[in-house]
């Protein structure tokens, strides 16, 4: 085994190497502070890996992405959301019968519970939909208390794991239909996933909803992009938080807190609040581009950059060439793309990007597109999560499945004052 040696005061202590089934290398310092005294630094985690995974790789100078092994296009292009979320929970694509009962389970646990229903009544009809979603998704916990302690023997996982990918999807269309004051349309249990949240998305009994298969495509397409992306901020979180060993649950709330945030899942709609804006205060392109590199300034051109990706984010790419079909289908002239080429066109050729390797991401594209397909801008990031649900819920099962099974708890070097007395103030 190959090793990597630290000298400190004189003194070599050697750490074994280890290496990925891609070739990434790491040097394992579980032993460091037994054997030297000393902890690691690593502010925002920058070069730590937090766990072994067999789920997601990405190679971010390549511009690769792969679920369980299988590259991102041919899922976007042949696999549906249920089928790609099967895929990271199990490990494997569903055979025709664990498919059909995979499918059942969606189907069983898509309805909330009728008590729980009235929870939507005391939000403000203001709330922001990424709010509601948490706190009803905690609010599970309340309703199936009975899967605190997980059993992985039996079939406990599988029904939590389909009730969670299911019922989300009813909870982010009640939260849509509440705010804007329309009744609750009940999800059907003869429609597939995507098209039954169009349905209790946008269907009334005053308007009733056809929905458009290729809307449905776009959205599945959608939802496969944003399922899983290794160990990010949100997937972390649901780690970090399940290591304590709560509940599925309150694990996954905390990781849709996480997503929520502008720097993270929340820049898709900060996209378009950021393209509506230079539309609205007739700020060009240019002026934009000149704002986000001025260094005496806070502002970011969302949807671009990422901490893995140093080349073009392969769902970008896939979402790019979607938006332009979606746009020559609908027939419709959307000024925020032209500005969005725009500012793709001078990012690409700037010097500044460049250097700093500064692509767009996948939230670039994505937001244009809910927008496209008629999803209110303050439900994508909603959207997000829905798709990156199925990926929270394997990190979350491979982090229990993991031996020996240790809490998450980093360590800090301390910079505060030393010692003080009370009696000295
Ligand atoms: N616009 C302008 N400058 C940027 C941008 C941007 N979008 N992104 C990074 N930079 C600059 C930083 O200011 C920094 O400059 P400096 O070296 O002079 O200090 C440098 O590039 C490196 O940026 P960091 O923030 O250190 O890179 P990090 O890997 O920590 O951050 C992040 C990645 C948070 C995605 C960042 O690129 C960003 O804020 N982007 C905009 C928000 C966004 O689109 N988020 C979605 C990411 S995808 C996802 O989470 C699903």
């Amino acid at each position: 085994m190959k090793q990597a040696e630290i000298i400190i005061d004189g003194t070599t202590y050697a750490f074994p190497i280890i290496e990925g089934t891609e070739g990434e290398k790491a040097i394992d310092i579980t032993a460091l502070r037994d054997k030297t005294g000393h902890i690691t630094l690593d502010v925002g985690y920058q070069n730590t890996g937090s766990c072994l995974s067999a789920i997601t790789y990405i190679d971010g100078e390549k511009g690769i992405l792969r679920y369980r092994g299988y590259p991102i296009e041919e899922l976007a292009e042949k696999s549906s959301f249920t089928e790609t979320a099967h895929l990271l929970v199990y490990g494997h694509l569903p055979s025709p019968e664990e498919r059909k009962v995979f499918s059942q389970r969606l189907t069983e646990n898509s309805m909330i519970h009728e008590e729980m229903i009235r929870f939507f009544d005391s939000f403000p009809l203001k709330a922001h939909p990424m709010a509601i979603l948490s706190t009803m998704v905690n609010a599970l916990t309340v309703y199936y208390p009975e899967f605190f302690t997980v059993d992985f023997e039996s079939d406990t996982f599988d029904i939590m794991a389909a009730r969670l990918i299911s019922k989300i999807r009813t909870i982010a269309a009640y939260s849509h239909k509440h705010s804007i004051g329309e009744p609750f349309v009940y999800p059907r249990h003869d429609y597939p996933y995507c098209t039954n949240f169009l349905y209790m998305m946008f269907d009334s009994p005053v308007h009733p909803y056809e929905v458009d298969p290729d809307i449905e495509k776009v959205l599945n397409i959608l939802l496969i992009l944003h399922a899983d992306h290794e160990q990010n901020c949100s997937t972390s979180t649901v780690r970090l938080v399940g290591s304590s060993m709560v509940n599925l649950y309150s694990s996954i709330c905390a990781g849709i807190c996480a997503l929520w945030g502008p720097l993270h899942g929340g820049a898709n709609q900060e996209v378009i609040d950021m393209l509506k804006n230079i539309q609205k205060d007739g700020m060009t392109p240019k002026q934009c581009m000149e704002a986000a590199k001025d260094r005496s300034n806070s502002f970011r051109l969302f949807g671009f950059g990422h901490r893995v990706y140093k080349s073009y984010d392969p769902r970008a790419k896939i979402l790019k060439t979607l938006c332009d079909a979606m746009v020559a289908k609908l027939g419709v002239k959307e000024p925020l793309i032209d500005i969005a080429l725009e500012l793709e066109r001078l990012a690409l050729e700037d010097e500044f990007f460049r250097e700093k390797k500064l692509y767009p991401n996948v939230d670039f594209y994505s937001g244009i597109l809910y927008r496209l397909i008629g999803i209110p801008t303050n439900m994508y990031t909603v959207m997000f999560a829905i798709g990156r649900l199925p990926g929270w819920i394997a990190q979350w099962k491979e982090m229990h499945d993991t031996k020996p099974f240790r809490i998450g708890r980093p360590r800090q070097i301390y910079t505060g004052p030393s010692l003080k007395r009370y009696e000295d103030e």
